[in-house]
């Protein structure tokens, strides 16, 4: 979609939307841009508004077809809400409103005048229009009868806004950050025989062209390393096991530590042995959810040329029963040292973890944060609402708490603690990979802890985020890619000052 900014962007015709701030009855008070539109007729607008009873109320909309004085084929009123609490994260979901107004149109103007609102035009505008392209998000690489009728054609945004220099500045950072969302979704959205842990590496090494450093390491290499957690996990897969390792050093100081972000990549989640039930088991594809949100991160951050070093590193397996996958009751050596009993092969992504979490020791961290579709528990616990967080430092999880809070990817904190610890005790080895069955997600989260010395550490249990069949305010349903916003702004907030 080609997107501009600009003073006067009103066509005489096609579709213009006007944005309205809301307590307004008639069309007498819209901003003087909007009051311009070329021989509108004025009194009519203001007679639709009062029969509509549209009061610019957020998000609402009203169309007016083939409205009088004007060649226009539609004139879209979209409610702006107050101005005091119009932000970023408001124009963003209005931005998606507009689209699903717009999106049959080839083309469309929005005339977007915030007067009085807490935070710059410019910024409102740049989101504005980020948000309308995180609603645009298609994924129809397969289907070769698509109806023309359903397709959206929207090719061409154009918007009028007070300051375009400036909105066009921060729409390339926005727009990094969707570019970021649509990899993490297009990825997690990849049927199972076409993404696995060697093809889902060569994805990631596109990143190359953004200017992150990408290297992928086979099973050679890992057993090398001595990682035998993950490598018991891969045993069943004819496909071979990967380590990722990406880097993006955007610091002033290409030498300072970076942040760790740690991603499950399970390709495919059969369970394994442990074999999981039919009904659902389609949902496993992305199962490596978590090393999308990092790749997709490691786009968004390279194309915004954020200030900051930050290593990427997912764990990138196929778990599938075969005659060499590993048995429950198997007992494997993770690269810690820490020995694993392994009484369910379907709690694999906590195993694939405990080595990509330790090998993240040798790039000195300032932080570690992992992201994992982890638990069904926390699908019980927390629905597609939030989140689950788990965090052995309080500064990091509120700092990670106050940015999914600002982009409205939600993070719930959850306990920790040596009670929950002694649930995954094993009679033969250091530690079993299933607790009794009560508080799943924490004695995960407990499981993983062991893999983490003193560097400040937080695991998102994102397992009911990733996918959400419905659309929500900026997807049209299917990957969310939720987890590159929350994490972008969590970097920018804390990393790059
Ligand atoms: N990938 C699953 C968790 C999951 C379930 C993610 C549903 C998304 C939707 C994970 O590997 C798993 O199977 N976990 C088990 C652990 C159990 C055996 C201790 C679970 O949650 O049932
Ligand atoms: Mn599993
Ligand atoms: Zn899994």
């Amino acid at each position: 979609m080609n997107i501009t900014f600009s003073k006067i962007a009103v066509p005489g015709r096609g579709v213009v939307v006007i944005a309205v701030p809301e307590g307004i009855h008639g069309a007498g008070k819209l901003g003087p841009a909007a009051a311009k539109l070329d021989k509108l007729s004025r009194s009519s607008l203001s007679r639709a508004m009062r029969a509509a009873e549209f009061t610019g109320k957020r998000e609402k909309t009203l169309v007016l077809m083939v409205p009088a004085g004007t060649k226009l084929d539609r004139v879209v009123l979209v409610g702006l809400g107050a101005a005091k609490s119009l932000d970023a994260l408001a124009a963003e979901r209005i931005g998606a409103v507009i689209y699903d107004a717009v999106a049959k149109d080839p083309a469309a103007a929005v005339i977007l005048e915030t007067d009085g609102a807490a935070v710059d035009n410019a910024v409102l505008a740049a989101h504005l229009a980020g948000g309308l392209r995180l609603k645009s998000y298609r994924f129809s690489k397969y289907q070769t009868k698509e109806d023309k009728d359903a397709k959206p054609r929207l090719k061409t945004l154009a918007v009028q806004c007070d300051a375009p220099a400036e909105a066009k500045k921060r729409f390339v950072a926005v727009n990094a950050v969707v570019d970021g969302v649509f990899f993490t979704r297009d990825l997690v959205t990849e049927p199972p025989n076409l993404i696995y842990p060697e093809s889902l590496a060569a994805r990631a090494k596109e990143l190359a062209k953004d200017g992150v450093m990408v290297e992928a390491f086979g099973e050679a290499a890992m057993t090398k390393l001595g990682m035998g957690a993950l490598l018991g996990v891969g045993q069943g897969s004819d496909r071979e096991s990967q380590l990722l390792v990406m880097r993006w050093d955007g610091a002033k100081d290409k030498s300072a530590p970076p942040l760790a972000i740690v991603g499950k990549g399970v390709s495919f989640d059969s369970g394994g042995i442990s074999l999981k039930p039919p009904a659902g088991m389609w949902d496993m594809k992305w199962d490596m959810g978590g090393a999308g949100v990092v790749i997709g991160l490691m786009r968004a951050l390279a194309r915004r040329k954020a200030r900051v070093n930050v290593v990427g590193l997912c764990g990138l397996v196929e778990n599938m029963p075969d005659g060499k996958a590993q048995r429950p009751g198997d007992v494997v050596t993770s690269m810690s040292g820490q020995t694993i009993e392994v009484l369910n092969t379907d709690a694999e992504g906590r195993l694939v973890l405990a080595d990509v979490l330790w090998y993240a020791r040798r790039f000195k961290p300032k932080a570690i944060v992992d992201l994992a579709t982890l638990t069904g528990a926390i699908i019980q616990t927390l629905s597609e609402h939030y989140a689950g967080l788990f965090s052995n430092n309080d500064e990091l999880a509120a700092k990670l708490l106050a940015a999914g809070q600002a982009v409205s990817e939600r993070l719930w904190r959850l306990p920790m603690g040596e009670e929950y610890d002694r649930d995954i005790k094993s009679p033969i080895a250091d530690m079993k990979n299933i607790g009794g069955g009560r508080a799943g997600s924490i004695t995960a989260a407990q499981f993983l802890q062991r893999f983490i010395k003193d560097v400040p550490w937080a695991h998102l249990d994102i397992a009911g985020v990733v996918w959400n069949e419905k659309a929500t305010a900026l997807a049209p349903g299917g990957g969310t890619g939720y987890g590159v916003r929350l994490l972008n702004r969590f970097i920018a907030d804390n990393y790059e000052k």
